[in-house]
């Protein structure tokens, strides 16, 4: 796996371009935080997504990809990731995934965070925490040498002592001067394997979990995924540069 996959590595000068992108990132993050309510619908988040981005120069890279129409994906509860926005407003206990890339100058910055609407059952408190610190061990072993099977362990670990559901079929990727590059980063595979991490390469790590089977199910407009059996899921992303150093999360202020 992965081998013969050209991964590029980044100067410390493109590096910048990314990191830019990422602040952007961090910062609408870091807004919507603080905008996600009970009564608030996904597409008055989507809408303020879109208009903070473009208003700092930054294109909404989600929207037009693939055909997807929306600046951000929203997903809530059982909706595991690519959850599109509509004029549904978030009700006290849901949880709710927004998910967005930023392209600023040609350059892009991935981060998904799992927020919860007012007070949320423990259930769904210890699913996002969960979620989160899969999200921090995978991304622990973003450093040289090491391979993305080592991401994909951590992170099944991590879940496992929770006794959560990795979803198989999404997992995180190269980025930069598109959304999705090499290599892929799977959040399902074995420590050891998949392609080596070397300094300069640039990546998201971005595991889903689920409350029981993490068997997802596609919805009819083509993008929606749900949990079949209906478990809540939580998602964070990180676009992440490895460095000699260890890892360097972008998409953090
Ligand atoms: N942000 C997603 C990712 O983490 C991509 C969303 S797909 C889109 O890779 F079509 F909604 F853009
Ligand atoms: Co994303
Ligand atoms: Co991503």
């Amino acid at each position: 796996m992965g081998s013969g996959v050209k991964i590029p590595t980044r100067t410390a000068a493109e590096l910048e371009g990314i990191r830019a992108a990422a602040r952007v990132a961090a910062g609408l993050r870091k807004a919507l935080r603080r905008l996600v309510a009970p009564g608030v619908t996904t597409m008055e988040l989507n809408d303020f997504a879109d208009r903070y981005m473009r208003e700092r120069g930054a294109v909404p890279a989600q929207v037009g990809y693939r055909g997807y129409p929306y600046a951000i994906c929203a997903a809530v509860n059982e909706v595991i990731c690519h959850g599109m926005p509509d004029g549904r407003a978030l009700r006290e206990g849901d949880l709710v995934t927004l998910d967005f890339v930023v392209e600023l100058d040609g350059w892009h910055a991935d981060t998904a965070y799992t927020y919860a609407v007012g007070r949320v059952s423990e259930e769904a408190e210890r699913l996002r925490k969960a979620a989160y610190a899969a999200m921090m061990k995978g991304i622990a072993q973003v450093r040289p040498g090491r391979r993305t099977g080592d991401i994909a362990d951590a992170i099944m670990r991590t879940a496992a002592e929770g006794g959560y559901g990795v979803v198989a079929e999404f997992g995180g990727h190269g980025i930069g001067r598109r959304m999705h590059e090499p290599p892929e980063v799977p959040s399902i595979g074995k420590a050891g394997r998949g392609s080596m991490l070397k300094a300069g390469m640039v990546l998201t790590v971005e595991p889903m979990l689920t409350i029981g089977s993490p068997e997802i199910e596609i919805a009819q407009d083509g993008w929606t995924v749900s949990a079949k059996k209906g478990g809540w899921a939580a998602q964070f992303e990180h676009t992440v540069a490895v460095s000699a150093e260890g890892p360097v999360i972008l998409t953090r202020l």
